[in-house]
């Protein structure tokens, strides 16, 4: 009988997650920093998050992906804001090489699941770019649906699809 290679690597480790605030604050602003060089490689620079700013108002909060359980090395964040019943995605990002893996998928379902457990929140809304296509596969698999199009939302020949992930009763 064979038996598995479990150093393939066809096998995949589940990422570490972990809220921002849950870390002990001085490994935060490293983290931070780390985010940022992500996201200025990741977007063009008019779509790049301003990290200083957006995590330093109410309501807005960071989970992040890590690689190993030293929490040394980043795979990827989601940033949202709270409101009463509802929460914005505001951004989603996985680096590169670790694309494909299931982190965009575990960091969405994190965020989904901690909000069923405070309760209240009714629906999770986000905007995409129709062009990317990798985004709109992720939100799609987790159930979120199509409720409005904007034409030239992120600027001249780029639309926004809005859309929605309803986890409320
Ligand atoms: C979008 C992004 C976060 C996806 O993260 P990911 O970890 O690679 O996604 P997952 O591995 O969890 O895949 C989730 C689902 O999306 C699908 N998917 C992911 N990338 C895909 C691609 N390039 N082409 C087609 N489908 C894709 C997967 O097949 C999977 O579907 P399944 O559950 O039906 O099998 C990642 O590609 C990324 O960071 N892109 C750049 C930043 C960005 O565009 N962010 C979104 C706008 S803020």
């Amino acid at each position: 009988m064979s038996v598995p290679d479990c150093s393939s690597e066809s096998v995949i480790a589940t990422p570490i997650l972990r809220d921002l605030t849950s870390l002990p604050a001085e490994k935060r602003q490293p983290l931070c920093k780390q985010v940022g060089k992500i996201e200025r490689k990741t977007f063009p620079s008019s779509e790049a998050f301003d990290f200083d700013t957006e995590l330093k108002k109410k309501n807005t909060n960071m989970i992040l992906a890590f690689k190993n359980a030293d929490l040394g090395e980043l795979s990827g964040y989601l940033v949202y804001v709270r409101m009463k019943r509802l929460v914005l995605l505001h951004k989603i990002c996985v680096v590169q090489q670790e694309r494909g893996k299931g982190v965009g998928k575990d960091l969405i379902h994190s965020l989904r699941r901690q909000l069923e457990n405070q309760g209240g929140c009714q629906n999770i809304q986000l905007w995409v770019d129709e062009d990317r296509g990798p985004a709109k596969a992720l939100y799609k698999s987790c159930g979120f649906e199509q409720i409005d199009r904007c034409v030239d939302y992120y600027g001249p020949g780029r639309n926004g699809l809005k859309m929605q992930l309803s986890i409320g009763k």
